[in-house]
């Protein structure tokens, strides 16, 4: 026989149970928190190199002999990517022959490295990969324009980080190299800022005057 509930029996669920509006209500919550914390830990890790000045310390890149076995083709101009790091290492030589048509084989560039030459007589530069736009990580040098070209908003800097067309408010920032024997040495604990708009060494394109990879 059907029983049912009389009249003023209170409906609900049974103590202990939740009900579907305040479960609903939970979830939402627990939802928007995940959200904030993603948004809150992605805001920290774009910033985290500003706020603490560096990525970390000396970082052993090797010789020129084992850049080369790692990347063949970084004797002929192709920038070596370091990826714990997040850099660009460029053969400074090589890379210039390869923009400017000559294509020389530079096995080793040299152990001229001091910050007080001018990057574009160095024999090597380590280019951070973070674009000083808003961040995003800087591609290999298109083969198009030998350029590096940001995917995100199109910025374009030479080989040797200076900035040459998109929004970006500077070069690409880089980072001190020394020498250890024969080995180049990275030195992440320091960002330094990238050349201003309008430093232009041996690459002197405008963006007019050649077909690129981005936009
Ligand atoms: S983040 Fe590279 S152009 Fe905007």
């Amino acid at each position: 026989m059907t029983t049912h509930a009389s009249y003023g029996e209170v409906h609900g669920p049974n103590v202990g149970e939740m009900s579907r509006r305040s479960f609903m209500r939970r979830m939402l919550g627990v939802g928007v928190g995940l959200l904030s914390l993603e948004f809150l830990g992605g805001t920290l890790a774009f910033l985290w190199p500003n706020l603490t000045g560096g990525l970390g310390g000396q970082i052993e890149i090797g010789t020129a002999a084992d850049i080369n076995s790692q990347q063949p083709a970084w004797k002929t101009g192709e920038p070596y990517i370091y990826t714990k790091a997040r850099l660009f290492f460029v053969n400074v030589p090589a890379a210039k022959s390869l923009v400017d048509g000559s294509k020389q084989t530079v096995e080793d560039p040299g152990t001229d490295v001091s910050p007080d030459i001018e990057p574009a007589n160095r024999s090597v530069l380590a280019l951070y990969r973070k674009c000083p736009h808003l961040g995003c990580q800087i591609p290999q040098l298109c083969d198009k324009s030998e350029w590096f070209e940001c995917l995100c908003h199109g910025s374009k800097y030479t080989v040797l980080g200076e900035k040459r067309d998109g929004p970006a408010p500077r070069g690409m920032d880089r980072f001190d190299v020394t020498m250890n024997g024969d080995i180049y040495t990275v030195d992440t604990s320091k960002i330094v800022t990238g050349p201003p708009i309008g430093t232009a060494t041996f690459d002197n394109r405008g963006p007019g005057d050649m077909q690129h990879c981005v936009g």
